[in-house]
């Protein structure tokens, strides 16, 4: 998904809208973080989500993404944030990383991209460590463009924030809305306990899972 390159300045912007603001903060109080947690955003775009998180918790921060100018702007986000967070180029299909070392995962507009996530979901679940979370965001049922219109207008968002969600849920409509079971079906025979929120009225879709601690 080398286009995404492409889209850098777009991401860069949108990852600050007041939605994708009210998106990250809604992630973050379902993440639960305590201080020294190590947390991977897989697809991490311009690293905005992770940046925002450490901003508000003592947490270690790692961000990866296949597109390297993507990359290359989340760095210079951190730097320009002064947060010590670590973002790498790399495949979220096929991680380096040997063990599971990461306490939370989270991952936003990225596995609804794929025509078969399943094996990509167990790749990340891989490293997430027993007892620790993966937070996904997805479209939901109601992720059409009249609803999409109704509900933003409701909200009150225009110029950027209005155009940037209406698009959003065009990309949407050549993709795949999902519910619950959808997701869910994604992990396999690998065990995880789940709960979803609805977000905007069924716009958007959060996913936790948590894995089975050790003990
Ligand atoms: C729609 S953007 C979402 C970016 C960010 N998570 C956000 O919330 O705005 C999807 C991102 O996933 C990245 N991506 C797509 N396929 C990937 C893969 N196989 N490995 C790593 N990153 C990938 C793209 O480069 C892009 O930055």
């Amino acid at each position: 998904m080398s286009q995404f390159n492409d889209l850098v300045e777009f991401f860069d912007l949108q990852e600050r809208t007041t939605w994708q603001t009210e998106l990250a903060a809604e992630l973050f109080a379902h993440a639960d973080l305590e201080p020294g947690m190590r947390v991977l955003d897989a697809g991490c775009g311009a690293g905005w989500l992770l940046l925002r998180w450490a901003r508000q918790a003592k947490i270690e921060v790692v961000g990866i993404d296949n597109a390297p100018q993507m990359i290359a702007r989340a760095r210079q986000n951190a730097i320009q944030e002064k947060q010590p967070a670590t973002f790498q180029v790399a495949d979220i299909r096929r991680l380096d990383w040997a063990a599971p070392i990461f306490d939370r995962v989270v991952s936003t507009f990225v596995f609804f991209l794929f025509d078969n996530p399943g094996p990509t979901l167990q790749e990340v679940w891989r490293v997430v460590t027993p007892g620790g979370r993966l937070l996904l965001f997805n479209p939901g049922l109601s992720c059409t463009a009249p609803e999409m219109e109704h509900y933003a207008t409701s909200r009150g968002w225009t110029g950027f924030d209005h155009d940037s969600f209406l698009q959003w849920g065009d990309v949407v409509s050549r993709r795949r809305r999902l519910t619950p079971a959808d997701v869910e079906s994604w992990w396999g025979d690998q065990i995880a306990s789940f709960s979803h929120a609805s977000l905007w009225n069924d716009i958007g879709l959060v996913t936790v899972a948590v894995k089975p601690s050790n003990e």
